[in-house]
């Protein structure tokens, strides 16, 4: 159990407009700290107003990018309490990160407590519009000054709100994928299954590219043949073919998203098949030519659900659905953010209310 440390920011900054927040501009009044040192451990929890971080310019993670990230929300109910959705999910996962890149693990129940410390000191800033929610950025790096290749013998673990609308400008209307086939995310012994920061360095060249071409985001095929279906730049990915499902499977370069995971169990429990397994972009685009592939959507904590219209394989163009949302792609969205927002049941147990 952390004994947090709380001085809040004595002046509270203008909440934006819950109508117009888009995704990732404005940021709360405080932020939770904390320090770890080699041989101490993790140490001086805190939560303290939000400010500028100083830092040595010879910190390693600013020269070896020895830095991990996490993404989640905290959801505003309708009787006003507020909730986080499976954050000990996020907390393995950080530790998981943490392992492949030699950053000392957070326990779970340290990550879980600092969460929910920060969003109960922030709660006025859980929106309530429909779709908003406050979204969470927890993440580490590495502090100590050092110009050698070696793990850092020092790090902060950081956490920082921020209230968002939708993820895409599209919000929940069809987007349109280019698929990649110059450039790679991943291959397997690398960095694709965690939450790094480099991992999403390496994916701008190719967002540039499909955004110039007029495409929201990119499908990242497998780093060997360029052949296997893997993930999409800011989420997972489902193909709904001839009434079966089929996601990429997270052995090595694909992230193991807690969307996708939580899409997995309800597919099941609604009697769907699920077949984590490598497919190829040509059987998609063949399934797309045979009128077979019936929905397509990605699945991310910021993008939550959002179906895919189009998919543009080199000169290749699959319509899907007539660009509209798939209907178990729209029941998993009612579903979930039902869930997340607490208007069904949640009977899976998912939710963490915050007190
Ligand atoms: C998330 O979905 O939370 C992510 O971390 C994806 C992203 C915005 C990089």
């Amino acid at each position: 159990m952390l004994d947090i440390k709380i001085d809040l920011a004595k002046t509270k900054k203008a909440k934006p407009d819950e109508k117009n927040l888009s995704f990732g501009k404005y940021y709360t009044d405080n932020m939770f700290i904390m320090d770890y040192t080699e041989g101490v451990g993790w140490h001086d929890p805190r939560i303290v107003p939000y400010q500028p971080i100083s830092l040595d310019p010879a910190a390693m993670v600013f020269h070896y990018a020895q830095e991990s990230f996490e993404g989640m929300k905290a959801y505003r109910t309708a009787d006003g309490s507020v909730q986080l959705f499976r954050p000990d999910k996020n907390a393995e996962r950080m530790q998981s990160t943490h392992r492949r890149i030699c950053i000392p693990e957070v326990p779970v129940e340290d990550f879980v407590q600092a969460v929910k410390a920060l969003v109960s000191a922030e709660k006025e800033w859980v929106p309530s519009e429909p779709e908003t929610s406050l979204y969470i950025r927890p993440y580490t790096i590495a502090t100590e000054a050092h110009l050698g290749v070696k793990p850092s013998s020092t790090y902060m673990f950081i956490i920082i709100a921020s209230p968002v609308g939708a993820y895409y400008e599209e919000g929940m209307n069809p987007v349109k994928i280019f698929v990649e086939d110059e450039y790679v995310r991943a291959t397997s012994g690398g960095t694709g299954s965690i939450k790094c920061g480099g991992n999403y360095a390496a994916s701008l060249i190719s967002q540039v590219k499909a955004h110039d071409l007029g495409y929201s985001q990119v499908l990242w095929l497998d780093g060997v043949e360029r052949k296997y279906v893997e993930e999409v730049g800011s989420m997972n990915i489902f193909f709904k073919i001839s009434g079966v499902f089929y996601t990429a499977p997270t052995s090595g370069t694909v992230l193991p998203g807690i969307t996708r995971m939580s899409c997995i169990e309800l597919l099941k429990k609604w009697g769907y098949e699920v077949r984590e397994e490598h497919i190829t972009i040509d059987d998609i685009m063949k399934a797309a030519g045979e009128g077979k592939l019936e929905e397509v959507f990605g699945t991310g904590t910021a993008a939550v659900i959002s179906p895919v219209g189009e998919l543009r394989h080199k000169s290749d163009i699959a319509h899907i659905n007539h660009n509209k949302i798939g209907e178990v792609t729209q029941k998993l969205y009612d579903t979930l953010t039902g869930i997340q927002w607490g208007k069904i049941e949640d009977d899976m147990n998912w939710t963490v209310k915050v007190d």
